[in-house]
């Protein structure tokens, strides 16, 4: 039995809930709502799936099943919430709101619960989105007759809506297979990005790179401009650029590297390579920009040999609190502008999260610009996995 000691919501109790089954090894986890109005002698027919190895996520529709009692204004925001919900995931789905669902330890392990209030809208959203097979069992449901529900409309759609909001263009990228489509920022980027390196950015790169040795992956190497500061000791740089216009201009520059450099097609949550293949992984001004820093980070180390290093050059929320509020009201425009770019990401805490160890790390501010930017703390270092 675990208790949170003070009341979080639904979102952080699942969440907690799911950790702790990874951590003892659980390979299927289940969870339902613990006010009784789903049956827990349906969670064999409810794990069925995930224990067949037919699916990762399961959610027991009552929908699909048998509703013995439902409020009507309540049977009305499933089914809208539940549409909306089929139509941010391209997926037909029957019931967004379900309370009783089962997962495999992998799907477990990889969820991400968005917001402490709740999780039943971003946890679909999550799994769909990274290609978690899905499944819907039928189960029976009765709503209570005594106590009280926490949700009130208005509350929960203004606690849900920004997060969910967040995640739908992220998913909906994700799963149309063009995962990034900034035409106008790549064409933006190209052209400044000279004026940039002779700024200092091409000093940084330097550092970047000191010392890397053998296979090397580079994630989001944009229009290529690490690939000149490779050392003679790499011995093959594979580069994924999602962006169509950036990864033309990077496979130019692959074919003046020092090292052989090639540039393919890819994105950080999903690297198409296997376990421990390469010797290092280099993120350069990226962890900004990707949908999901903590998944793109564990995946890197997926592809990390154990002892193989992270290198990283990135700018990140500021450690001073004033500036660091200023980077947060900003990022509610900024991304828009920028390419999706995120100007106050902890991503130095987000790499320890990740499960690296920080072995150099200098945090400076830097400008290359003649005008004042939100985006000046850097963070600069080496993590091994
Ligand atoms: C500011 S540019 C930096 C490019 C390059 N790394 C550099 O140092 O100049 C950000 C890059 O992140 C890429 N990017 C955005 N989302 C990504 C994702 N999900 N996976 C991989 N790269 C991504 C963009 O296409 C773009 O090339």
């Amino acid at each position: 039995m675990l208790r949170c000691p003070r009341h979080q919501g639904l979102g952080a109790a699942v969440r907690r809930g799911l950790a702790e089954a990874v951590a003892r090894d659980a390979v299927t986890v289940a969870f339902c709502d613990a006010d009784g109005e789903y049956d827990p002698g349906e969670l064999e027919s409810l794990a069925a799936p995930v224990l067949d190895g037919e699916a990762d996520y399961v959610v027991g529709s009552r929908f699909a099943g048998r509703i013995e009692t439902m409020a009507w204004h309540r049977r009305v925001g499933n089914r809208v919430l539940t549409r909306a919900l089929s139509w941010m995931t391209r997926t037909p789905l029957t019931d967004g709101q379900s309370g009783f669902r089962a997962l495999s330890g992998r799907a477990a392990s990889a969820a991400r619960v968005a917001h402490d209030y709740n999780y039943a809208q971003v946890l679909t959203l999550d799994l769909l989105a990274r290609g978690f097979r899905y499944a819907e069992v039928p189960i029976s449901y009765r709503a209570r007759t005594s106590g009280d529900s926490f949700v009130r409309p208005l509350p929960y759609l203004r606690a849900v809506a920004p997060t969910v909001l967040r995640l739908v263009g992220d998913t909906r990228a994700r799963m149309s297979g063009v995962s990034v489509h900034h035409p106008l920022f790549a064409r933006f980027y190209d052209w400044v990005a000279p004026m940039a390196e002779q700024a200092g950015v091409a000093r940084h790169r330097d550092r970047l790179t000191t010392g890397l040795a053998g296979r090397v992956l580079e994630v989001g190497c944009g229009n290529g401009l690490n690939f000149g500061h490779y050392p003679p000791g790499v011995t093959e740089v594979v580069a994924l650029e999602p962006e169509s216009y950036l990864r033309e201009r990077a496979r130019e520059a692959a074919t003046r590297a020092p090292v052989p450099v090639t540039v393919a097609d890819g994105t950080a949550d999903r690297i198409g390579a296997p376990d421990a293949s390469f010797d290092a992984v280099v993120f350069s001004l990226v962890l900004c920009s990707v949908p999901d820093p903590l998944g793109a980070l564990r995946e890197a180390r997926r592809v990390l040999r154990p002892g193989g290093e992270l290198r990283f050059y990135e700018h990140v929320r500021s450690p001073r609190p004033r500036f660091a509020r200023v980077q947060r009201a900003v990022d509610t425009v900024w991304p828009r502008i920028a390419g999706g770019c995120h100007t106050d990401r902890p991503t130095v805490e987000t790499i320890g999260t990740a499960g690296f160890e920080i072995v150099e790390l200098e945090r400076f501010d830097f400008n290359p610009a003649p005008v004042p930017l939100p985006v000046a703390p850097h963070a600069l270092g080496r993590a091994r996995r």
